[in-house]
């Protein structure tokens, strides 16, 4: 049985801080290497609960993909995520994430199947369908839609006055090249998987307002976390390497959190776990925005459910 402390633990209350201070300096927290398994624990045992979640898994199509059973393997990282967050965007291939669209785990629904197009697929020539990845974003009843991270600024100013009769939504395709070659030679990082920071970009602002929290725990080269800070979000990172902890480390400037071996036992026995309403983020984000998206600084303040 799950305990939620009254007395609580004080390895649980020095870990939760930790990460909660390391999301002051740098705005991400960068975990030790961890199966996506434990990590969710871990962050359920220490009270956390985020905005949106990304859960970029790879499949045995493409590069990566090292297991046969992907068909019980997604619907479980979905059980992991789900009590995590209010938004959750599983990527994957169309043919194979379109199986899950119907047993989803609750409280998790399907908001939006989202398409990223790419026209520079090196693997056109064995078909063009191959030319796009499905996100599925998956929302629990209470998720909030950042639509006004979308509007133009005219339609900002009329959103204010209320005159905003026709609310455009956010795009359901997203077009950006695939980063191969020399596309996104500044931004790749080595990770043979690695999204398009402006794709990533795209459903963050969907799901988050200024200084709320994004996970990912199959973070790879760190794209959930570039994301966040350049949109002064926070984020939470975790992957099962120690080669592409590195590479996000180093990507962001970031050390990972330092968490006592003891941590791990005591989340793996989900005996003990701090209430979710417990962790409060830092007031200011310590890293301002990319210049490239100052106009995101005046966000309205809007939520739309
Ligand atoms: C498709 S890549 C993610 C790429 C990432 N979105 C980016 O832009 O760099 C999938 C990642 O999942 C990680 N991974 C695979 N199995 C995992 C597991 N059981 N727990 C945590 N991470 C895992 C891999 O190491 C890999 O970096």
């Amino acid at each position: 049985m799950i305990k939620h402390d009254s007395v609580a633990h004080p390895e649980l209350l020095d870990a939760r801080d930790t990460i909660v201070s390391e999301l002051g300096k740098n705005g991400v927290a960068i975990l030790p290497p961890l199966d996506i398994e434990l990590s969710s624990q871990l962050l359920l045992s220490l009270g956390f609960y985020a905005q949106c979640c990304v859960l970029d898994p790879w499949y045995n199509k493409g590069v990566g993909g090292v297991r046969d059973d992907y068909d019980d393997y997604v619907p479980h990282l979905l059980m992991c995520v789900a009590p995590l967050s209010d938004h959750v965007f599983l990527w994957g291939f169309p043919e194979i994430v379109a199986r899950f669209v119907r047993i989803l785990p609750e409280p998790l629904t399907l908001k939006c199947w989202l398409t990223w197009f790419y026209k520079n697929s090196p693997s056109r020539i064995r078909g063009w369908r191959s030319a796009q990845m499905t996100c599925l974003h998956l929302t629990t009843p209470n998720a909030v839609m950042h639509v006004e991270n979308f509007l133009n600024d005219v339609q900002r100013e009329k959103m204010e006055q209320g005159k905003l009769l026709y609310i455009p939504g956010p795009p359901s395709v997203i077009e950006e090249s695939l980063l191969c070659g020399f596309v996104g030679r500044n931004e790749q990082t080595g990770h043979p998987s690695q999204k398009p920071l402006s794709v990533i970009e795209k459903t963050l602002l969907m799901a988050t307002a200024r200084g709320e929290l994004a996970i990912d725990l199959m973070s790879g080269s760190g794209t959930t976390g570039e994301a966040c800070v350049a949109n002064e979000r926070y984020a939470i990172l975790c992957d099962i390497s120690e080669e592409y902890t590195r590479i996000a480390e180093k990507r962001l400037g970031v050390a990972r959190v330092d968490l006592d071996e003891s941590i791990l036992s005591l989340v793996n026995s989900r005996e003990h776990r701090l209430p979710q309403s417990t962790v409060s983020l830092p007031e200011a984000h310590p890293r301002p925005a990319a210049p490239h998206l100052r106009g995101r600084r005046d966000q309205l303040e809007l939520k739309i459910r």
